[in-house]
């Protein structure tokens, strides 16, 4: 029996701050950010969104009739947490109408969470195979004003629907993995800004990027030259690159530009308008190969690598499956991307300075969300959300 991801749906804020006018007001250089970081434009959330609104946009277009009832279990992947007991899933699972014995949780380790969530969702369909489970993450990345992870910042939403004789992506067992306690990047819970050591969180990336290899490798994993793309955990585009190239001198294949395009080129596109959307970046990029590749990708190996700061690395893979073509989803999402506002810097300082209400009174948000759910307000230390037309 193969599992793996049967659908798969996106959402980001419905405003952008372009990143030429980040780097006006910095005084650098646009190139630095266009090629050096590989980005254009980053995602900023409105008061009204949050990583629930961001999650119940995401995944409502896959939540139909017919598997309301066949989703077990809702496992939610965020590092964004808005309460420190209660899982944000729970909210979700109200918005979607979901049934009510239906499991729901959060797990929480950096940008590596969603992965633990797939794998615990493959095990949990293995077990129940008329199961299905519904794993979404969901993050806003926030660095700080005039810092260098401020080129970095994003948001979005992911939500992938596993289930046994996937349409898109069968997920193959084999995996590697890679743990290390270390200071790369984390966030205290008295911060909403997260501290970074930039320069050595990329180099922990690709020591766990080859250490999670070697053991999917020693796990029975494919060999380089089976696979015929690759996706990476985003934190901005040009990792991907860097880490691409690490993998295939540690595997002593040469990697010209034009195969480096190919091999990763297509996962990138949504990344570069986004921005680091933390546990949500691995699984857009895996929507943006599969929306985008102009090859047919049907019974191709493609190989993936999650990272989160701390550290876990898991390496795995997949096999895209025959006829995925026709359950994409690209033009939603590209009209999405679309019907984004441009922000210019003052606006963007503007909501990144606004923050949420903490007195207990009752503070009602103005309408600023495009999606269909939005953080209408703080009532007495209560978030209250709505759907639009409720
Ligand atoms: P920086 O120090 O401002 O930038 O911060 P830089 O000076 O290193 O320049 C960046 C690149 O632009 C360099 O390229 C420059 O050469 C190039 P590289 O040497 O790296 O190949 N450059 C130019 N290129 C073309 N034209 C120009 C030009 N000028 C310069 N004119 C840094 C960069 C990534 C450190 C910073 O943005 C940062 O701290 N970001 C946040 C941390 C981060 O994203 N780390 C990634 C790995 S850790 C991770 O992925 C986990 C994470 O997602 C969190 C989680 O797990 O929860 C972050």
């Amino acid at each position: 029996m193969s599992v793996g991801i049967d659908d798969i749906s996106f959402y980001s804020s419905g405003m952008y701050l372009p990143l030429t006018s980040l780097a006006a007001h910095n005084g650098e250089n646009p190139d630095k950010y266009r090629i050096g970081l590989g980005q254009d434009r980053m995602s900023v959330p409105a008061q009204d969104e949050d990583i629930v609104t961001l999650a119940a946009n995401a995944a409502h277009p896959l939540i139909t009739e017919a598997n309301r009832d066949q989703i077990s279990t809702v496992l939610f992947a965020t590092e964004s947490g808005i309460d420190q007991s209660k899982a944000a899933g729970v909210y979700v699972h109200r918005l979607l109408k979901l049934g009510s014995n239906c499991r729901v949780v959060e797990l929480k380790q950096a940008c590596y969470s969603a992965t633990a969530a797939l794998q615990l969702a493959c095990g949990m369909v293995a077990r129940k195979p008329n199961d299905q489970v519904l794993v979404i993450a969901s993050d806003i990345a926030r660095y700080g004003l005039g810092t260098p992870g401020e080129a970095t910042q994003g948001c979005g939403a992911v939500a992938c629907i596993i289930k046994r004789d996937p349409r898109l992506l069968d997920v193959h067992p084999e995996s590697g993995c890679y743990s290390e306690d270390v200071m790369d990047f984390w966030r205290p819970n008295y911060m909403d800004t997260a501290l970074v050591d930039g320069k050595y969180s990329t180099m922990i990336y690709l020591k766990a990027l080859r250490q999670s290899w070697k053991n999917y490798r020693e796990d029975g994993g494919l060999a380089f030259d089976q696979f015929a793309r690759f996706c990476y955990h985003l934190p901005f585009t040009k990792m991907a690159e860097k880490a691409h190239r690490k993998l295939a001198v540690t595997n002593g294949v040469s990697m010209p530009e034009e195969l480096l395009e190919r091999q990763i080129g297509a996962g990138l596109l949504y990344s570069r308008q986004i921005g680091n959307s933390y546990s949500a970046a691995l699984y857009i990029g895996i929507a943006s190969l599969l929306e985008h590749d102009g090859e047919d990708l049907s019974g191709q190996h493609i190989g993936l690598f999650s990272y989160g700061s701390g550290c876990v690395g898991e390496f795995f893979s997949g096999t895209v499956r025959p006829g995925y073509r026709e359950y994409s989803r690209r033009e939603d999402h590209l009209a999405m991307l679309e019907a984004r506002q441009e922000l210019d810097y003052q606006a963007y300082t503007t909501h990144f300075g606004r923050s949420c209400p903490q007195d207990g009174g009752t503070h009602d948000f103005a309408e600023e969300a495009a999606g269909r759910y939005r953080l209408a307000g703080v009532h007495d230390h209560k978030r209250v959300y709505t759907e639009v037309g409720e």
